[in-house]
């Protein structure tokens, strides 16, 4: 089985003499499945030639911030979010000096500052510089901040020392990525997401739409990915990349996002709609452009399918997770929604002109039966994984009644 399956690792490789083994921690990871993007510290390529990492991964190796050509096929700032998962082998005292105080002078210093996923490091040094005090406070502080250490080994040292501060085996490296990525609460199962507006054609050229970006639909089935669930991401049009490992469907109207989802239900354990769905569509659609020849035009409109009431109106039907968006009594209007829609949860936001729709920050109130938990201001991609993280216990709560 390929463990990384469609998985995004970007592999950064400091200057140390282990970068060598750079090389297999690469073969291995691509061997399980995932593509890899390799970032060189401009030092690195002393110890180890990118055309080697290259014929490895099939992708050409990046090593330098400011690279036109690079940056006009994926920025810097693409680059880290592509990523699911940054994977330092091997990182160097210096490096790990350089992130503990957010340093971002060279491109994977950089990259690290500007992710939001999760970081793991490799360390490889001397065993002296392992021990420095310097050293020990900048672990100190990185693993404060949240980054997972792999290593470093004890034993034989290049240098001819023996002690602390050897690179974990290639192996024993991929293996832990394995098992991190693998690890999630919502592995095995299937889940089906609706992001984005929809568009409701009313001739060639028009359409009636609406103001959203996204962004939260696709920070969910980022944050759903990294929990190991099986994700089908059935979007409106959006400008956004697909995230990692996420399959995703391109659609245009309501009855096309219903479509799409009714296809994809079949094993789905939790469906979530995200997409701002247009309650309604013109009776026609006119097949040539409509012509400015009266002084009004009257648009006659019919109600679109509610595609989340019909999904929790099935008999045999997933774990269902509504959204809300009110400008006044959130919190009454979307238990009223969550009842009469027959849902195991809904997350609620106030929209207003700075908060809610097309902005990068957003706070939700959610709420089950039972119970409720309001999520402050935050990224999308902050607040997404703590959403996340309450459907899993909700979902496995549910799971685990059923069961009984
Ligand atoms: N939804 C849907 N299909 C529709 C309309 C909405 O699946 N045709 C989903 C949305 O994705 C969201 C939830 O239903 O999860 C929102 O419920 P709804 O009652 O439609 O909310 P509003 O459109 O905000 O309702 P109202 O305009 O009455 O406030």
């Amino acid at each position: 089985m390929q463990r990384l399956n469609g998985r995004r690792v970007l592999l950064g490789i400091t200057a140390g003499i282990a970068a060598y083994k750079a090389v297999e921690v690469a073969r291995l990871l691509v061997k399980d499945g995932a593509e890899v993007q390799v970032v060189m510290t401009p030092a690195a390529a002393s110890f180890i030639g990118p055309l080697t990492l290259q014929a490895v991964t099939g992708r050409p190796v990046r090593d330098t911030l400011f690279d036109p050509q690079h940056e006009a096929a994926m920025g810097h700032i693409e680059l880290a979010r592509w990523a699911d998962v940054i994977l330092v082998a091997p990182a160097t005292a210096d490096f790990l000096a350089r992130l503990a105080v957010g340093m971002a002078d060279d491109l994977l210093s950089t990259l690290c500052l500007a992710s939001t996923v999760r970081l793991l490091l490799a360390p490889s040094m001397n065993q002296a510089m392992w021990r420095n005090a310097a050293t020990r406070s900048n672990v100190e502080q990185l693993v404060s901040r949240g980054t997972t250490l792999l290593g470093p080994d004890d034993g034989e040292q290049a240098c001819g020392d023996t002690g602390p501060g050897r690179m974990l085996e290639p192996p024993v490296i991929a293996s832990a990525l394995c098992d991190l990525l693998g690890a999630g609460r919502l592995t095995g199962r299937r889940v089906v997401l609706t992001a984005g507006p929809t568009r409701e054609a009313l001739d060639p050229v028009r359409f009636l739409g609406n103001r959203s970006s996204g962004k939260m639909g696709f920070a969910l089935a980022q944050a759903l990915a990294a929990q190991g669930a099986e994700v089908v991401l059935i979007s409106g049009p959006v400008a956004l990349p697909t995230p990692g490992a996420v399959r995703r469907i391109d659609v245009e109207s309501a009855e096309q996002m219903r479509d799409a989802v009714f296809t994809s239900l079949p094993d789905t354990a939790i469906f979530i709609s995200c997409a701002a769905v247009a309650d309604f569509r013109p009776c026609e659609t006119r097949a040539k452009k409509i012509k400015k020849t009266q002084e009004n035009l009257t648009l006659e409109l019919v109600r679109n399918p509610d595609i989340l009431g019909e999904v929790s109106a099935l008999p045999r039907r997933p774990f269902c997770v509504g959204f809300a968006a009110e400008t006044e009594d959130v919190a009454a209007y979307a238990e009223q929604k969550r009842r009469a829609k027959g849902l195991e949860m809904i997350a609620a936001n106030q929209v207003s002109a700075s908060s809610g729709i097309e902005t990068d920050d957003n706070a939700l109130l959610v709420i089950w039966d039972g119970g409720r938990q309001a999520l402050s201001r935050q990224p999308k991609t902050r607040l997404a994984a703590q959403l996340v993280d309450l459907i899993a216990d909700r979902f496995d709560a549910q799971t685990a009644t059923k069961d009984s």
